[in-house]
């Protein structure tokens, strides 16, 4: 299907009717929805589909670069490029248990791209739905090069929630964090559960590879479990931010929170011909399910 600047998005259905939308601009994730058709990602009101930013809402992939850089966009290009569509996927992997409802998208540097990031790579992007709903995401950076590179990488994952003020996060107490707020120094989380307030930009680091997102008014949970992806920002605008944000509505702060799986405090150096990968899976659970496992 066409997006409405005529970029193609392609649906990825399970054969219970769980559906993921991901569109060629920027291999970002448009739409996650469950069995009955419910959205469980947001995205503002407000949100363009056009270079050379991305949409704001989903779940954009951040890569070489997560966070300011001087001499790269903030959060790099990867998510502003048109990605192509791999019509002949390597099989299965034996660790890749979401089934066969999935498709890869492939993105390697324009000579554009090259003059201003000199490393070739190619960036593979599988996004799967699992047979229980499950929103899968891996991606694969191989480098081409005849050179070592680093880079940094996180999927900017906006959930949809009833109320911020009824959210909380566990899985990140007791971690350090660098507070993007204040000069990304560095602090010790000390409370329980993270509880929001006000605005919040910070990068949770050495996290466990599972954290949950609780919504107290829905009485539901996301799950957030990752792999290669050591780090966690959380963010949300709050009121101000929000204000000062052309394609994000006054309010919407209130219906959503980043969740962004990343590896960013140590960035991954891959020799040439090596391959890194970072999984992403998505579940939504009921409430009590938490409480009782
Ligand atoms: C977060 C960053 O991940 O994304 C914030 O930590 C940033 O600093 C926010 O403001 C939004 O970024 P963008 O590039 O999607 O506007």
């Amino acid at each position: 299907i066409k997006d409405w600047n005529g970029i193609d998005q392609v649906v990825v259905r399970n054969p219970q009717g769980s559906s993921v939308k991901v569109s060629l601009y920027g291999g970002q994730i448009t739409s996650w929805r469950n069995e009955q058709g419910e959205e469980l990602l947001f995205t503002s009101s407000k949100a363009i589909f056009k270079p050379p930013k991305a949409m704001r809402g989903g779940i954009s992939i951040c890569f070489p670069q997560f966070g300011n850089c001087e001499s790269l966009q903030q959060n790099a290009f990867a998510r502003n490029r048109i990605w192509t569509i791999d019509e002949n996927p390597p099989p299965l992997h034996p660790n890749d248990s979401h089934g066969k409802s999935f498709i890869d998208l492939l993105l390697k540097p324009s000579e554009e791209d090259l003059k201003f990031w000199p490393h070739s790579f190619e960036l593979r992007l599988r996004v799967a739905i699992a047979a229980d709903g499950d929103l899968v995401l891996i991606s694969r950076v191989r480098n081409i090069n005849g050179k070592p590179f680093s880079f940094s990488f996180g999927y900017h994952t906006h959930l949809s929630v009833s109320d911020i003020s009824e959210v909380r996060i566990e899985g990140l107490e007791t971690l350090d964090f660098l507070d993007n707020l204040r000069q990304r120094e560095r602090f010790t989380e000390q409370g329980d559960a993270i509880t929001f307030e006000s605005e919040i930009d910070r990068v949770y680091l050495s996290s466990p590879n599972v954290i949950a997102v609780l919504d107290h008014e829905r009485k539901r949970t996301y799950v957030v479990r990752k792999e290669g992806l050591p780090d966690v920002v959380v963010w949300n605008p709050w009121e101000k931010k929000s204000k000062s944000m052309t394609d994000f509505g006054d309010e919407e702060y209130k219906q959503m929170l980043c969740v962004d799986g990343a590896a960013i405090e140590r960035p991954i150096t891959l020799k040439p011909g090596e391959e890194w990968t970072g999984r992403l899976t998505l579940s939504v659970v009921p409430s009590s399910f938490c409480s009782e496992h």
